[in-house]
């Protein structure tokens, strides 16, 4: 048995502040939630089911922290530092979708990931995040609202912060969701979004008490002889059907390339799931339920990756504030949860060949090789920046591909014309973050794969002239990726 000590996490100071102010806020403004720290926690699950303001309020006093605290182990644990530093390295704008966001503990969680990357330099382009807290609790979205209002203005020199919220449940939400989606996607001007990351906080239990009311619902005709079946049920595959739709609707019409969807269910919040019904199925079998019925769904057509599924524990320090802390003397806790985490690449995108071809890391290396001989090639050839770049090759061609399928300012958009022109010299800047090396090893990529679709050339070493300005236009469909394409031409 080992005897190392668990690392207690704490919150960082920002969201303190944040998670203090919305209690001072909560306190001089919201006069129904009077008395809210005097309650008691018995007969939570009563409590969790109360939506005056008292009883919000009290579930923020009671409940915020540990649930902020499993999200931010899933964050960094399960997901992993380095994945999101990933997403947020070249993205135009990574969106979080907090679905039955309460006042905000999954969206402040990745906050906090993202504040920590910055603050340890491993972040060090500019980030873009859009935060979208979905409720139907109107009071929920107040706290949600106040918690994110927060913590924008202290970020404010770290992240480009913004945040929306819906007041309806998931996933009736839908429709303002992809109004939402869709719209960044006209503000940045990408064909895509690259990284959709959905969270899913101890929200299982309404999800699952909305499914089970509607089969009871349909049981109820059935007995009386209505045939429901026909119709009704007609695509139902078991508890997350609706949801599972939603997600591959956003997918579809957004368009997203990848979705992550990781959902957190909290072991001690188990007996919700089964209330009112002779149920014995625990919240873990209802978050795998719905992990099978996305694979049904969504899995038909585009491709998931179950990347983890499991128990596990977090070790905490309470918050001043919170009533563990305040009313029952208790700092140091730790609790058992369970995570889902499953990633889903839009077929959209797996079927544009042309596109993964140019990207893949195996094309990027023998364009590598190519494009190192032609700036050996050339008389003013800076050797030593070529050595650099070879002694973290694997690393730089991969940092090339993440750029690339970011469709990052730096490689896709430069004012309509292509990110790599040429010739450059030293009055003439680059494109930000695209070094001479990787836009010779672009070019040369690109002239590989689409070789004689492509007309002509204008490479800064090789006589060879090739235009990338219509791989699409020789019968073939014309891609999605066909505005990242139109970036890529110029001259
Ligand atoms: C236990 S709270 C969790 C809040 C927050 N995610 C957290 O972990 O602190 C569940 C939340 O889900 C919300 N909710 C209930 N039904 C929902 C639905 N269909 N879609 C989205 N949220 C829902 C409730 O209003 C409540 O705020």
């Amino acid at each position: 048995m080992s005897d190392t000590q668990p690392t207690y996490r704490c919150f960082h100071p920002l969201i303190v502040n944040a998670y203090t102010s919305v209690h001072q806020w909560i306190e001089t403004s919201v006069q129904d939630a009077n008395g809210y720290k005097s309650l008691t926690y018995s007969n939570l699950k009563r409590k969790l089911q109360e939506t005056d303001w008292k009883h919000i309020a009290f579930q923020y006093y009671a409940l915020f922290p540990a649930h902020y605290f499993k999200a931010a182990y899933t964050l960094d644990s399960v997901i992993g530092e380095e994945q999101i530093a990933t997403w947020l390295r070249h993205r135009q704008k990574v969106c979080i979708l907090d679905m039955g966001c309460g006042a905000g503990a999954a969206s402040a969680a990745f906050l906090e990931i993202v504040i920590r990357l910055k603050e340890q330099g491993k972040l060090t382009n500019e980030v873009n995040i859009l935060f979208i807290g979905v409720d139907p609790s109107h009071r929920a979205i107040g706290l949600y609202n106040q918690t994110m209002g927060n913590l924008k203005s202290s970020t404010a020199n770290l992240v480009n912060l913004n945040f929306k919220h819906v007041i309806e449940g998931f996933p009736n939400a839908i429709n303002p969701i992809n109004r939402y989606l869709k719209n960044e996607l006209l503000s940045s001007q990408i064909p895509c979004l690259s990284n959709v990351l959905v969270m899913q906080l101890n929200v299982i239990s309404p999800f699952s008490q909305i499914y089970r009311s509607c089969q009871a619902n349909l049981e109820e005709l059935r007995a009386l002889g209505v045939d429901v079946d026909e119709s009704t049920t007609e695509d139902d595959v078991g508890l997350g059907t609706a949801e599972a739709q939603a997600y591959k609707q956003l997918i579809e019409s957004v368009p997203v390339d990848v979705m992550h969807i990781v959902t957190i269910g909290t072991k001690n919040m188990e007996k919700q799931v089964q209330e009112g019904t002779n149920s014995e199925v625990t919240l873990e079998e209802r978050i795998k339920e719905m992990a099978n019925t996305l694979q049904q769904i969504v899995g038909n057509r585009h491709t998931i990756n179950q990347i983890n599924s499991g128990n596990h524990t977090v070790y905490f320090e309470n918050p001043p504030n919170c009533y563990w802390r305040d009313q029952k003397n208790v700092v140091e806790y730790n609790t058992e949860f369970y995570v889902d985490f499953q990633t889903v690449y839009s077929a959209d995108r797996k079927e544009d060949q042309e596109w993964n071809e140019v990207i893949s890391l195996d094309n990027l290396r023998l364009a590598w090789a190519r494009a190192r001989n032609n700036l050996l090639r050339e008389s003013l050839c800076d050797e030593t920046e070529l050595r650099l770049f070879e002694v973290e090759l694997n690393a730089k061609l991969q940092d090339l591909q993440e750029q690339l399928s970011a469709y990052a300012d730096d490689v896709a958009r430069i004012e309509e014309q292509i990110a790599y022109k040429f010739p450059k010299n030293v009055n003439v800047t680059r494109p930000r973050g695209l070094s001479r090396i990787e836009e010779e090893i672009l070019s040369v990529a690109i002239v590989q794969r689409l070789g004689n679709k492509v007309s002509q050339l204008r490479g800064s070493s090789t006589p060879v002239k090739v235009n990338v300005c219509s791989p699409f236009g020789l019968g073939g469909e014309r891609s999605k990726h066909e505005d990242v394409w139109g970036h890529i031409r110029s001259f």
